[in-house]
């Protein structure tokens, strides 16, 4: 295979679509069968990579020493490409890795477990080399895994009686849009909280089977419409898998370019900020970049139902 020649005789207006192979074949070369050097061709002298929510970053050489001690732990390492998709200079790339703990890593011995790690790397690419990396991926898969951390009691609890748990608890229901080069795309999402009021910043909950989950993951910025008692039938066309789910919806682009969809009681527009991967699911969190609300009494939904909350009798507090 001519690895080394795709990865470094290359012209400086390398054409862009040549970027997902390059990084393909030299993720390949690095991870599954240990040849880091490869990475010298892809990433930049200046590169940085910067892990988890902390941003802990590493340098190229680092980032190759990193993997040699997993692969040392990990011999029989195996990545998977789930998804890769390009937006200009910059890739996103959904990953999962698979292999068998039989070195000593973080000072854990070998324990002989099969091991699988999935997570998201987000690159910005500077001609033809990547000078940044973002990687988040699910860490407490990997500690779980090892013996490091004991999250199997909580396991070990029955998903049909937590899901009864969730069913208590009250929500809102919105939908979650953004533009995918023209395309309006959304879902309907009921994991959505407040984090922060100053600044102002929120998170939601998507899972990673939904069609929408891969064009959020390379869109700046996404749309929060909090539905109305009266868009019940928003609701169930969001919730659904039609291929064009605003065909019947009035909405327009808001100042940020997300769709926002007309006769919601309250909208946000959100500039992503981190993607966190957990379990079967990505946490979107970011800052609120327009917002506004009016008087239109919001969609509820609680126990699998949709209630209109202004039939309610408010309580005394
Ligand atoms: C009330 C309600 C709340 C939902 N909340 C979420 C949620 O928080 N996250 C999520 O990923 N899916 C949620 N869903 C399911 C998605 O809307 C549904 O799977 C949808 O078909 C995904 O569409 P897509 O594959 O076109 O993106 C919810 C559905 C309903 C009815």
């Amino acid at each position: 295979m001519t690895r080394t020649a795709d990865l470094t005789d290359h012209t400086p207006d390398t054409d862009p679509a040549d970027r997902s192979t390059r990084l393909r074949a030299a993720w390949s070369a690095a991870w599954d069968q240990g040849d880091v050097d490869v990475l010298d061709g892809l990433l930049s002298p200046a590169y940085v990579r910067r892990r988890g929510p902390q941003g802990i970053e590493q340098t190229r050489e680092g980032f190759k020493e990193s993997i040699r001690a997993v692969r040392e732990a990990f011999p029989g390492l195996h990545t998977e490409i789930e998804d890769l998709v390009e937006d200009g200079d910059r890739l996103a790339i959904r990953w999962r890795s698979t292999g068998r703990h039989t070195g000593t890593f973080l000072g854990v011995p070998p324990t002989g477990r099969p091991v699988e790690v999935s997570g998201a790397t987000f690159a910005r690419f500077e001609g033809d080399t990547i000078t940044e990396e973002r990687v988040t991926f699910d860490s407490r898969q990997l500690l779980e895994a090892l013996g490091v951390i004991t999250t199997s009691q909580g396991a070990a609890v029955e998903p049909e009686l937590v899901r009864g748990v969730h069913r208590k608890f009250i929500t809102g229901v919105t939908v979650v849009t953004t533009d995918d080069e023209g395309t309006p795309r959304g879902l309907a999402v009921n994991a959505f909280s407040s984090i922060s009021l100053d600044p102002p910043m929120v998170l939601v909950c998507v899972q990673r089977s939904s069609s929408t989950h891969p064009v959020l993951h390379r869109a700046r910025h996404l749309g929060i419409n909090i539905l109305a008692a009266d868009q019940l039938d928003v609701a169930k066309t969001f919730a659904g898998k039609s291929q064009d789910k605003f065909a019947d919806i009035r909405w327009s682009p808001g100042e940020h370019g997300a769709p926002l969809i007309e006769g919601s009681s309250a909208q946000l527009e959100v500039e992503i900020g981190e993607r966190i991967e957990a379990g079967s699911h990505s946490v979107f969190t970011g800052r609120v970049v327009s917002a506004r609300h009016d008087d239109r009494a919001p969609l509820v939904y609680s126990g699998g139902g949709f209630f209109d909350i202004s039939n309610t009798a408010p309580l005394p507090w």
